[in-house]
């Protein structure tokens, strides 16, 4: 059985800084035109069809690379230290079960519809903040601030401390690129010593006074007997706090791209805004996955379609490629008939997105909000990428909404 690399593979560079937007869309459209269902990149190897993307993120014998790469960059003290080592991203086996099983009920989606009215009021506000002409660079004036409010909102936190809750995520999930982990490492120390004491003076507020919030639903977790050390406690709540503010951002600010720029779509949405918002929200999932290449590393030799992957082996999976798997148009199109469950956008196996709900729910109830309050959506000037190395954002989004009545 030949060994993964001795295959004459497609090559694809993720991390070159110039892969952005179209460039970026051509190079991932010649890969899924070739034949091969893998393709070599500069750490290991990239798989191309959803069957290989599930198979690599389900398996017993891979797991996140998250702590060898800490390794690699002689991380072994420190804040920065002791977030890699608690990470639940980081954290397998029967420790990793016990952490999903108490964080899976705060973030189902019968807790997660208590938070939408908060996320309508940020909407109004967001959207009374607009200038009346109606021209705005949509990521600073809505896509970030959104979500960082919502999670303000859901760890009971002041509003006001919003943007230094988007600072924290920003700064923290900068571990996840070499090149700021070379130059940036004091930063993101501070950031995460800095996020510790925050997470730490919020468990105690609401220690003292519970409310009906996420961190409220934690705490009485951990009351009830051994089952989550209050170490555990705070770096669940870091974890839910970084990994759930640039992410939706993200991906809510290529949905409304999408949308600017498909206006045939965009109509459709204003045709029944609450009846297809969420088909909307699948469908910018599935067509620009901001997390297009999710990491594993084997821990053991691995086979697979008979191909040999040596233990240490370092594995992409693809989601822009699998939820394109068996389409032969490669559309954005809400009214196509595509399983949800079907994209790899928020991951597969244990590690599935734990916020995947809150997610869902944040960009559905800003795509209903905003095709029932305006009536076109434009752009502005050209949109700015950000590179898909990690979360694949917008930098700049420059839009013309024009407001209902
Ligand atoms: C559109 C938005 C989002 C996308 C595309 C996304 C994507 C992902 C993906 C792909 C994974 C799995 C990574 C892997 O297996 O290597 C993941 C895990 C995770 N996500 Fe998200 N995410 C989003 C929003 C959120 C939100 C809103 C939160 C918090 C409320 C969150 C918190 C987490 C956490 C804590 C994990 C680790 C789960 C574990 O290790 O068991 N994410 N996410």
């Amino acid at each position: 059985m030949p060994l993964a690399t001795e295959l004459d593979l497609p090559r694809l560079d993720h991390t070159q800084p110039e892969l952005r937007g179209d460039g970026y869309r051509a190079a991932m459209t010649a890969l899924r035109a070739g034949e091969s269902w893998l393709a070599a990149n500069p750490f290991g190897f990239t798989v191309l069809d959803r069957e290989a993307g599930e198979f690599f993120l389900r398996t017993k014998d891979a797991v996140f690379p998250g702590l060898t790469i800490g390794e690699l960059f002689g991380i072994d003290q420190g804040p920065l230290h002791e977030e890699i080592t608690g990470n639940i991203i980081n954290t397998n086996g029967p420790d990793h079960r016990r952490l999903r099983n108490l964080v899976n009920p705060a973030l189902a989606p019968r807790r997660v519809e208590r938070y939408r009215p908060a996320m309508r009021r940020f909407l109004e506000r967001l959207l009374a903040e607009l200038p009346a002409n109606g021209r705005c660079e949509f990521i600073e004036s809505f896509a970030k601030p959104y979500p960082s409010l919502v999670i303000a909102h859901l760890m009971g936190a002041p509003l006001d401390d919003a943007p230094r809750l988007h600072h924290f995520s920003a700064w923290i999930q900068r571990q996840f690129d070499a090149a700021s982990l070379l130059a940036e490492r004091a930063l993101i120390e501070q950031a995460v010593a800095d996020c510790y004491s925050y997470v730490d003076a919020l468990i105690a507020a609401r220690r003292s006074t519970p409310r009906d919030d996420l961190i409220s639903d934690l705490i009485a977790a951990e009351d009830q007997g051994d089952r989550l050390t209050h170490h555990e406690l705070r770096d669940l709540v870091l974890n839910i706090l970084v990994g759930g503010v640039d992410t939706s951002q993200s991906q809510l600010a290529h949905a409304v791209r999408l949308l600017a720029t498909h206006p045939e779509q965009w109509e459709l949405l204003r045709s029944d805004p609450h009846g297809l918002a969420p088909a909307a929200v699948e469908e910018a999932l599935r067509y620009e996955p901001i997390t297009p290449f999710t990491a594993r590393m084997t821990t053991a030799e691995l086979e697979y379609r008979g191909v040999t992957f040596p233990a240490g082996s370092i594995v992409l999976v693809s989601a822009w490629h699998a939820n394109r798997d068996g389409l032969a148009h490669d559309v954005f199109d809400l009214a196509a008939a595509r399983a949800p469950s079907r994209v790899l956008t928020f991951g597969a196996g244990i590690h599935y997105c734990v916020g995947a709900n809150l997610a869902r729910a944040e960009m559905q109830e800003a795509l209903a909000f905003l095709a029932e309050r305006v009536d076109a959506i434009e752009l502005d000037g050209e949109p700015e990428f950000g590179t898909p190395s990690g979360i694949y954002s917008l930098e700049k989004l420059p839009l013309r909404v024009s407001r209902a009545g």
